[in-house]
């Protein structure tokens, strides 16, 4: 059986455009991508160090302009939308220009008042793949008709949802050129069911990736890699995600513990102290996008959590408009702003989103380069380290 080995080398990951003007392949090395944190986790130089490691670094797209706007001072003249399209150009060049102009991916809302804006300016400035999740991107391929060798993936985490994406890109002749599969149960952020479906422990990985896989295969979509994300640490997990029927990984919260995460906002340094303090279960809150977030539980992410029968808004100015499902003023609170809060390490009224594995025991956690992280993906974690993780 492949994939039992923890020594066996993992094999690259394959992506291929499906425009039919199309011929273009990428071969990543490294079989992992980085999931889009936004927002402004995943800037220029952790993308740009991923790729250069042979894994496939994607850029979060998602609302920039307000970041750097508050944070930067940077497009101060700029009204929102303008600030978030012309701040997304600035980091697909900026990540190029840092990884000798290799592979670089974009990740995108689709639940963003300005999804298909940002999804033209990240094709017309050159990105290799656009991920589009938080909704299912329907409009997608003909956003980026004009860019036959940008490559497009959905992420779904159900079966269904993978079915309704297949027939709906494949009849508009773009078929996907992957499938990102995000399990609701691990992965960090938003995500795609309803609180009740989570708790109920409906989609479990170990069945939505085979499905998804087999759906593509039986669809004739061999060459259409699944990639599973959610919950995947070490090259254990890969193996794992592998032989569930996955040909890559997307991993977010092992890589928010790396010295370029954040990098340009000075280094998100709350934000790993807190994945480093948390020894209590990642919790599910309630966020303005309508979707349930999974977060570091802190007095902040409390108020908001389903568990939370007491919740009370918080009052707020609407800066950017950024969700077409938030009632912009009158939501619970500005999660534009609360992320942003994060990124300044603000201990108290940061939002800091994170998988589940980081109020899991027994992992190894440290701060470490992308070089050494990647290395450990592919050849499995220093002895010393597993005897100490297991200890802790
Ligand atoms: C801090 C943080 C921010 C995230 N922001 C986004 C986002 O803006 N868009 C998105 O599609 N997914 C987002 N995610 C989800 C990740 O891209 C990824 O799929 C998921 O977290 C994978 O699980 P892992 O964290 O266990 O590796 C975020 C995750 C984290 C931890």
């Amino acid at each position: 059986m492949p994939f039992t080995d923890i020594n066996e080398e993992l094999p690259p990951l394959v992506l291929r455009s499906h425009h039919p003007d199309s011929t273009r392949t990428v071969t990543l090395k490294v079989p992992v991508v980085n999931g889009g944190m936004g927002v402004g986790v995943t800037g220029p130089a952790l993308a740009a160090a991923i790729t250069r490691e042979g894994g496939g670094g994607v850029l979060t797209g998602v609302a920039l302009g307000y970041p750097f706007q508050k944070l930067l001072n940077r497009h101060l003249d700029l009204k929102p939308f303008e600030a978030n399209k012309a701040a997304l150009a600035d980091w697909i060049a900026e990540t190029k220009a840092l990884c000798d102009g290799q592979f670089v991916g974009v990740n995108l809302m689709v639940a963003l008042e300005d999804f298909k804006e940002l999804a033209y300016t990240a094709a017309k400035s050159g990105v290799d793949l656009i991920v589009a999740g938080a909704g299912l991107p329907m409009s997608l391929p003909e956003v980026v008709e004009k860019f036959p060798d940008v490559m497009i993936a959905p992420i779904i985490s159900s079966a269904k949802a993978a079915r309704v994406m297949l027939r709906r890109w494949t009849g508009r002749n773009r078929p996907p050129d992957a499938m990102v599969f995000e399990s609701v149960h691990h992965s960090g952020g938003h995500q795609g069911a309803s609180i009740e479906e989570i708790q109920s422990g409906e989609y479990q990985p170990e069945e939505v990736i085979g499905q998804t896989r087999k759906l593509l295969d039986d669809a004739g979509f061999t060459d259409v890699p699944v990639i599973a994300a959610g919950g995947v640490w070490d090259k254990a997990d890969i193996l794992k995600m592998f032989r569930w029927g996955a040909q890559g990984v997307q991993m977010a919260s092992r890589f928010v513990l790396t010295d370029e995460a954040g990098a340009e906002f000075g280094g998100i340094r709350q934000f790993k102290q807190n994945y480093l303090d948390n020894r209590t279960p990642t919790i599910l809150e309630r966020s303005p996008a309508g979707l349930p977030g999974r977060a570091v539980s802190t007095p902040f992410s409390k108020r908001f959590a389903y568990s939370n029968a007491d919740m009370v808004k918080e009052p707020h100015e609407c800066p950017s408009a950024c969700l077409v499902s938030c009632d912009k003023k009158n939501s619970i609170y500005c999660i534009l702003d609360h992320l942003t809060q994060a990124l300044a390490d603000s201990k108290e009224h940061g939002l800091f989103f994170a998988g589940s594995n980081v109020g899991k025991p027994g992992l190894s956690k440290e701060i470490l380069p992308v070089k050494e992280l990647m290395r450990r993906l592919r050849f499995g974690e220093p002895q010393s380290d597993i005897q100490a993780a297991a200890g802790a």
